[in-house]
């Protein structure tokens, strides 16, 4: 649940140090706290250059009423997907974000620390790739396309780091774990991973769109929640899958 945002009247602010006031305010913007933001001008890019200060980290909605701009500003987990495909990008981030801290410790020789993590990176991975290849390429017809196609390229992909991943998992599962020898193979599926969601993002995703916006409201709703159940690992009735 999100408290109630508080607001922040900026519209006096002179323009050469109205970045650094609205900063303030939302840098501590997170999971469940959100601000309001009063601005005398069109807030796009001054949102735009918050978000990539606070890396991406935001979600907000503006309005304009009476020559002044509401602006809600949430984290952006507290932002419901608008669509399963908006969710899975999310979940790309999320994914990514475990495994850069799990590198930065192994660099850092911090073994001990990046082992939970790598765990969590790993299960979020499957679960993610388990989705993407069961629900969305049976239902979006991926098993139908042509070899060089999007989402026979993803389902290729998705072996090359089934691959890569169980090359880690069993570095993870040796005692000790040799830090740098996982550091080497993390590196390696980061770098394939990142290809990759490039790819979906911006080659499969629209396809995939356009394919959903074909269906119906209640399909695509049941769509998401399978998707939301699907990435926590549970399953819709809320049992914890194994
Ligand atoms: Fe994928
Ligand atoms: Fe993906």
């Amino acid at each position: 649940m999100v408290t109630p945002s508080s607001l922040h009247d900026l519209r006096g602010e002179r323009s050469a140090d109205l970045t650094g006031a609205a900063l303030e305010r939302v840098k501590n913007v997170r999971p469940g706290v959100a601000v309001t933001l009063l601005l005398s001008a069109d807030p796009r890019l001054l949102m735009a250059s918050l978000n990539l200060q606070l890396r991406e980290n935001l979600h907000w909605d503006a309005v304009e009423a009476d020559g002044a701009w509401r602006v809600i500003v949430r984290h952006r987990e507290d932002a419901a997907p608008a669509d399963v495909l908006a969710l899975l990008a999310a979940d790309h981030k999320r994914i990514d974000g475990l495994l850069a801290r799990a590198l930065s410790l192994l660099n850092r020789g911090e073994t001990g620390a990046a082992v939970p993590l790598l765990r969590e990176f790993a299960a979020a991975l499957k679960r993610h790739v388990g989705f993407e290849d069961g629900e969305l390429a049976a239902g979006l017809g991926a098993s139908r396309a042509a070899a060089d196609e999007p989402p026979a390229v993803m389902l290729r992909e998705h072996g090359e780091i089934g691959q890569q991943l169980l090359l880690v998992e069993e570095i993870l599962a040796t005692d000790p774990v040799d830090g740098s020898e996982l550091a080497v193979y993390c590196a390696i599926l980061s770098g394939t991973l990142a290809k990759h969601e490039y790819r979906e993002e911006h080659s499969l995703f629209p396809l995939w769109r356009s394919a959903l916006m074909r269906r119906g409201s209640d399909e695509r709703a049941d769509l998401l929640e399978k998707a939301v159940a699907a990435l926590r690992g549970r399953d819709v009735s809320g049992a914890a899958a194994l």
